[in-house]
C-alpha cells in the first residue's frame, strides 16, 4: 500500500514537472513556442495580476447584483460546450454571422456579458492584448464559486479566442427537458462522464431560474395534465404560488431555495427530497435509469460536501479542458470580447 501511494506521488511529481516545462515554453514567448496544453502560470510574467483584476471586477459587480456569480459560471459552461472553451459565446451578431447569444438556451437567459466586458477592459488597461476572453470566463467561474463559499481549483490558462461562433451547436446545448440518456450523451460527446454530469449539475446550488422551465412539471407533465410525480407535493404547492398557470414565465425563482446564494451540497439534498427544479435536475435521482448510474453519485454528494467539492473542482478543470483553442494561426486575443479583432 505504501509503495503504491508513493509511486502515485512520483507520477504526480513527474506530471507537475511536465506542466512547468510547457509553461516555460509559453513564458519564452519566442517563435518556437508552439502552444499545446494549458497551464496554471500562463500569465505569471505577462499579466501577473490577472486573477486579482478579474476578482476585483467581480466583487464590485456583486455589490449591485447578488446573482452575478451564478450567471458567470454558467457562461463558462455554455462557452466550453460549443466548439470548446474559446469565447465563442461572447461574440455579438454581425452581418453573415449569428451569435450564440441568440440560440434558444442563451437568449433571454444567459447574462453577465457586461461584467465580462468590464473585466476585459480592466485587463486591457493593465496588460493590453494579453488575456483572452475564454480565459476570463475560466477565471470568473472559479472566483465566483470561491466567493460563494465553494471550493477553489487550479485554473488552467492559455486559451485563445475564436474568430467564429457556432449557433447550431449552441442550439444543441444540454436542455432542461433532455432525458437522462441524452444528457449523458451530450456530456460524453465533449469528453465528460457521468460523474462530471452529476458534479457539474451541482452548480444549480445557486442562481435563478425562470418559471417557464417548471410550468410543465406543475400543471401538465409529459402531456398528462397532471403534475410530475417526481415533484415533492409541498414544493409543488410552493412553486404554484410563485409560478401560477398562465402567469409570467420570466418570473425568477431560486434554483436552491434553502441557501440561494451559497455554493454548498444542498442541490443534492434537495434532489433526495424530490425538490429539484428542472426535469434535468430531478431525473439525476429519480429517472428509472438513474438507479444504476447517477443516483448513487447524487447520494454520495448529498452525504458529503467534501466529496462534492473535490469532484466538482476536478470536473471544472475537465470542462475547462474541452478542446482548448491554442493555435495562434486559428485563434487570437480579442481586444473586446464581443468582437473579433
Ligand atoms: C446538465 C445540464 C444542464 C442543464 C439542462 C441546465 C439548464 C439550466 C437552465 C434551464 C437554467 C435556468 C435558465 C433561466 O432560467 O434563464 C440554468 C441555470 C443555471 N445553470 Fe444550468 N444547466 C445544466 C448544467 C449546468 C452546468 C454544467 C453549470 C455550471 C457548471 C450550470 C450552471 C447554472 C447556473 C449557475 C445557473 C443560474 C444562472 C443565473 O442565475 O444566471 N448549469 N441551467
Ligand atoms: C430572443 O428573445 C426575444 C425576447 O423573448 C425575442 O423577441 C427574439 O426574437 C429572440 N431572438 C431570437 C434570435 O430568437
Ligand atoms: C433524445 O434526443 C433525440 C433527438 O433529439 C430525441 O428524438 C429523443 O426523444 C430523446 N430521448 C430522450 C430520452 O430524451
Ligand atoms: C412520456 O410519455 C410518453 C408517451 O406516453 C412515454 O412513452 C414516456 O415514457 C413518458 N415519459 C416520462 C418521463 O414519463
Ligand atoms: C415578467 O417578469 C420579469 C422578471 O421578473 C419582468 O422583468 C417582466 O417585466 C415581467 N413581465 C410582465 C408582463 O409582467
Amino acid at each position: 500500500m505504501a509503495s503504491s501511494s508513493s509511486s502515485s506521488s512520483r507520477v504526480k511529481a513527474a506530471m507537475a514537472a511536465l506542466l512547468v516545462a510547457v509553461c516555460l515554453l509559453h513564458y519564452g514567448g519566442g517563435s518556437g513556442a508552439a502552444a499545446s496544453g494549458l497551464c496554471v502560470d500562463y500569465y505569471h510574467h505577462s499579466c501577473p495580476d490577472a486573477y486579482k483584476i478579474v476578482q476585483g471586477v467581480l466583487v464590485e459587480a456583486h455589490k449591485s447584483d447578488t446573482r452575478i456569480f451564478a450567471s458567470l459560471i454558467r457562461l463558462h459552461f455554455h462557452d466550453c460546450f460549443v466548439q470548446g472553451c474559446d469565447g465563442s459565446l461572447l461574440l455579438d451578431t454581425f452581418p453573415g454571422f449569428e451569435s450564440e447569444k441568440d440560440a434558444r438556451p442563451n437568449n433571454g437567459s444567459a447574462r453577465g456579458y457586461d461584467v465580462v466586458d468590464a473585466a476585459k477592459a480592466a485587463l486591457e488597461k493593465a496588460c493590453p492584448g494579453v488575456v483572452s476572453c475564454a480565459d476570463i470566463l475560466a477565471l470568473a467561474a472559479e472566483i465566483s464559486v470561491v466567493l460563494s463559499g465553494g471550493p477553489g481549483w487550479n485554473v488552467f490558462l492559455g486559451r485563445l479566442d475564436s474568430k467564429t461562433s457556432n449557433i447550431a451547436s449552441a442550439q444543441n446545448l444540454p436542455g432542461p427537458n433532455d432525458g437522462l440518456k441524452n444528457l449523458t450523451l451530450k456530456f460524453n460527446a465533449v469528453g465528460l462522464d457521468t460523474t462530471d454530469l452529476v458534479a457539474l449539475s451541482g452548480a444549480h446550488t445557486f442562481g435563478r431560474v425562470q418559471c417557464r422551465f417548471v410550468t410543465d412539471r406543475l400543471y401538465n407533465f409529459n402531456g398528462t395534465n397532471q403534475p410530475d410525480p417526481s415533484l415533492n407535493p409541498a414544493y409543488r404547492a410552493f412553486l404554484i404560488q410563485r409560478c401560477p398557470q398562465g402567469g409570467n414565465g420570466s418570473s425568477l425563482n431560486d434554483l436552491d431555495p434553502t441557501t440561494p446564494n451559497t455554493f454548498d451540497k444542498n442541490y443534492y439534498t434537495n434532489l433526495e427530497a424530490h425538490r429539484g427544479f428542472l426535469p434535468s435536475d430531478q431525473e439525476l435521482k429519480s429517472d428509472p435509469l438513474a438507479s444504476t448510474t447517477t443516483a448513487p453519485i447524487v447520494d454520495r454528494f448529498a452525504g458529503s460536501q467534501d466529496a462534492f467539492f473535490k469532484t466538482f473542482a476536478n470536473s471544472m478543470i475537465r470542462m475547462g479542458n474541452i478542446q482548448p483553442l491554442t493555435d495562434p494561426s486559428v485563434g487570437e486575443i480579442r481586444k473586446h470580447c464581443a468582437f473579433v479583432n
